[in-house]
């Protein structure tokens, strides 16, 4: 029987499960889909009881299909910053708030103030509370929802949730406790004096381990519901949008790492806790325990290319992703002078604004498809764009750009990377598979099946390079400075659209 590391990532759209033989290789993967829920303008939640069906469905048909495998351990991976409220008998009080559920803006400024104003904030966790951010989620189920908050036990990040029904431990590691806002990022530990000055209870919160900890073993009842055997390790793991970095080999400073899931991401992994001017670069911790990662993380960029996709559709008809690719490579760079600003979520950053909406501008009788197309696929790295220049501004450098997530298998948005980051872009064998490859590596390092993450993130070959177009580029930067301006401008007109949209709603 071949032995196998097991990482399951729970994302935002689907659980995906990886197995991943001791010599680097993907022996299986599969994913379950489950819906979002968004009950009011702002609001995204989902049924954590779906999380578990498509967690036991994506497992099952990952080892169907890889045969006779014994697996040494499990990675858990999951997308961050969701509240998952349990009650005494850790059962979910209410459907989870995700990680692009835009509702507590007001909480978000009250623990800020709390904790003595932004300064003082960044200085006692590395983070500003970003509106996506577990605290004020909690926050505002205090206010709002105290039937719920009176009955809280503990507030779970998804992927801990499926610790907890796999393994019977209430436990978190350092990565994901970092996306809570609640959590002093330099010293890694709970930042109980911003938790307490917020009117929060510590004792909500999880354990907290260092991602390479094992936190538990799968006990017979989880062990008979995923069709795994009992006393199978599980090890702390990690947030997606941190752990995926390992699967695309940037572990160590002086390369980026970029990936287009969902969210879009710019990340760096840093040697020391560089300071974050004003917050809107994340730091949080690594998954190794001498390391720090810095990330922009903007709220759409696959998303943007499927709500376009969806913008589309009539009846059952819609245009599949590579249709829009390669109409988008009809057109031309710089899409014949149309930007579009991606902002169809609100946005994180560059721009820390839940109001924040989506445009096309400049658009002309002559654009058509192709041209929207294109500019949807540019408008996304143009907002990497500008996360990469605030990462230069803390002093990150890098010379070259390791791609990851859906939106990497598209070798025309690979080329837009190219030549709007003027770098190579290149992307690894399984870097595609996300972060479920960077739990089960991580699984690897813990049960020493490799020595360090160094290792572990050189094993997996280099698949593709897009070297950069100076000329492209310089066309696109000239269209960068048009795009960095717009925001700006339209900023309050999408408030108002906002107010204009929730009316009714009572939100
Ligand atoms: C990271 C973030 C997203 C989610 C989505 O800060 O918000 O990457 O983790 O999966």
């Amino acid at each position: 029987m071949r032995a196998a590391l097991l990482g399951i990532d729970l994302g935002t759209s689907a659980c995906k499960a990886l197995l991943l033989s001791a010599e680097g290789q993907v022996l299986a993967s599969a994913s379950a889909a489950y819906s979002i829920s968004q009950p009011r303008e702002r609001w995204v939640e989902q049924d954590p009881a779906a999380w578990v069906a498509a967690a036991r469905q994506a497992v099952a048909s990952a080892l169907q299909s890889a045969g006779a495998v014994q697996v040494l351990g499990i990675g858990l991976s999951g997308q961050m910053h969701g509240l998952t409220a349990l009650d005494a008998q850790c059962r979910p009080l209410r459907d989870a708030i995700l990680w692009n559920d835009q509702r507590n803006q007001a909480q978000a400024a009250q623990i800020t103030e709390a904790a003595g104003g932004l300064p003082a904030l960044l200085a006692q966790t590395g983070n500003r509370m970003l509106v996506g951010y577990t605290g004020g989620k909690l926050l505002w189920m205090q206010q709002h929802e105290p039937q719920h908050y009176a009955r809280l036990r503990v507030a779970l990040n998804p992927k801990d949730y499926l610790r907890y029904v796999l393994t019977g431990e209430l436990a978190t590691e350092v990565t994901d406790a970092s996306g809570t806002g609640l959590f002093n990022v330099r010293e890694r530990r709970w930042a109980t004096e911003v938790i307490r000055a917020a009117g929060l209870d510590s004792s909500h919160f999880p354990a907290c381990h260092e991602s390479q900890v094992i936190t538990g073993q799968v006990h017979a009842q989880a062990a008979a519901l995923f069709g795994l055997a009992p006393g199978i390790a599980v090890i702390g793991g990690g947030g997606d949008s941190v752990i995926q970095s390992l699967g695309a080999g940037v572990v160590a400073p002086g390369a980026l790492q970029t990936t287009i899931g969902t969210a879009g991401i710019l990340a760096a992994a840093l040697d020391r806790p560089l300071p974050s001017a004003d917050g809107r670069i994340q730091l949080f911790c690594n998954v190794d325990p001498g390391r720090w990662h810095a990330m922009g993380v903007s709220l759409n960029a696959g998303g943007a290319l499927a709500w376009f996709r969806s913008a589309l559709q009539i009846g059952d008809t819609a245009p599949g992703f590579e249709d829009i690719i390669a109409a988008a490579a009809q057109s031309l760079p710089g899409a014949r002078g149309l930007l579009f600003l991606p902002y169809l979520y609100g946005e994180r950053c560059p721009h820390p604004d839940p109001s924040a909406r989506a445009a096309f501008i400049g658009l002309s009788a002559r654009h058509g498809f192709a041209d929207l197309a294109r500019s949807v696929l540019e408008g996304v790295v143009h907002s990497l764009y500008d996360m990469r220049s605030l990462m230069s501004a803390m002093g990150v450098a890098s010379d070259w750009v390791s791609s990851s997530g859906g939106g990497a298998r598209a070798a025309l948005w690979r080329q837009i990377q190219a030549d709007m980051l003027g770098c190579d872009v290149l992307t690894r064998q399984g870097a595609a598979e996300g972060a479920a490859l960077g739990a089960a590596l991580l699984a690897g390092v813990s049960l020493q099946v490799w020595p360090d993450i160094d290792h572990a993130a050189g094993l997996m070959p280099e698949l593709t390079r897009e070297r950069p177009d100076p000329a492209r580029g310089a066309l696109y930067r000239e269209a960068h400075a048009i795009y960095q301006g717009l925001y700006a401008t339209l900023a309050e007109s999408f408030q108002q659209l906002g107010v204009i949209a929730s009316t009714g709603e009572g939100a």
